[in-house]
């Protein structure tokens, strides 16, 4: 195993659509995973997807904190709906996602290759996610909230995409040492790598 090296935003790795993992049970998959995973690790992360490595494949990893799923769907007062417990750590493998009805939040977002800067992205609220695990197996799963919103903003890598472009309000991209200055100051911590 070994720790990667994580492209930052300007390396053209990060702004080209990947291509589709064609065995996900080959070996070099799973070394890529493996190796992603200790990356995720070593980072304090909560998500990563291949091509923040510098490989061009549709292969995102993930995990959510129960705590953290049930916050953001207070927030988004989605009383209807359970709040999500936690996520364990998910690799998934040609990834598709779906808005499962139109509803969009904000909420605070940071990503490993946009190192320092935090920004307020408004996501679809909730979607339904599947692809392929290591095994080869389909996962298919419904998300909201706080789990919604970390699975967009790794597929979105798979498409060249970086959090920044999702924003309609760049004054709400800052760096995270200034965001204490803010009234309802995210913690730095809170927001999504
Ligand atoms: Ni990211």
């Amino acid at each position: 195993m070994a720790i990667l090296k994580i492209a930052r935003m300007g390396h053209p790795v990060l702004s080209r659509p990947a291509e589709p993992v064609e065995d996900p049970t080959a070996p070099e998959i799973r070394r890529l995973a493996a190796d992603m995973i200790e990356t995720l690790e070593d980072s304090g992360g909560t998500g990563l997807a291949a091509p923040q490595v510098h490989v061009p494949r549709r292969m995102v990893i993930f995990f959510v904190e129960a705590a953290r799923a049930e916050q953001e769907d207070a927030s988004a007062r989605l009383s209807e709906v359970a709040a999500d417990a936690g996520v364990p750590l998910t690799v998934l493998i040609n990834p598709e996602v779906e808005a499962f009805g139109q509803e969009m939040s904000l909420g605070w977002e940071a990503c490993l290759s946009v190192p320092g800067l935090i920004g307020e992205v408004p996501r679809f609220t909730r979607i339904r996610y599947h692809g392929l695990d290591l095994q080869g197996n389909r996962i298919v799963r419904e998300a909201s909230g706080f789990h919604a919103r970390v699975v967009q903003h790794e597929c979105d890598h798979l498409d060249g995409k970086l959090y920044p472009q999702r924003m309609t309000d760049l004054s709400r991209l800052l760096y995270e040492t200034e965001a204490r200055h803010l009234a309802e100051a995210p913690d730095a911590a809170e927001a999504i790598e």
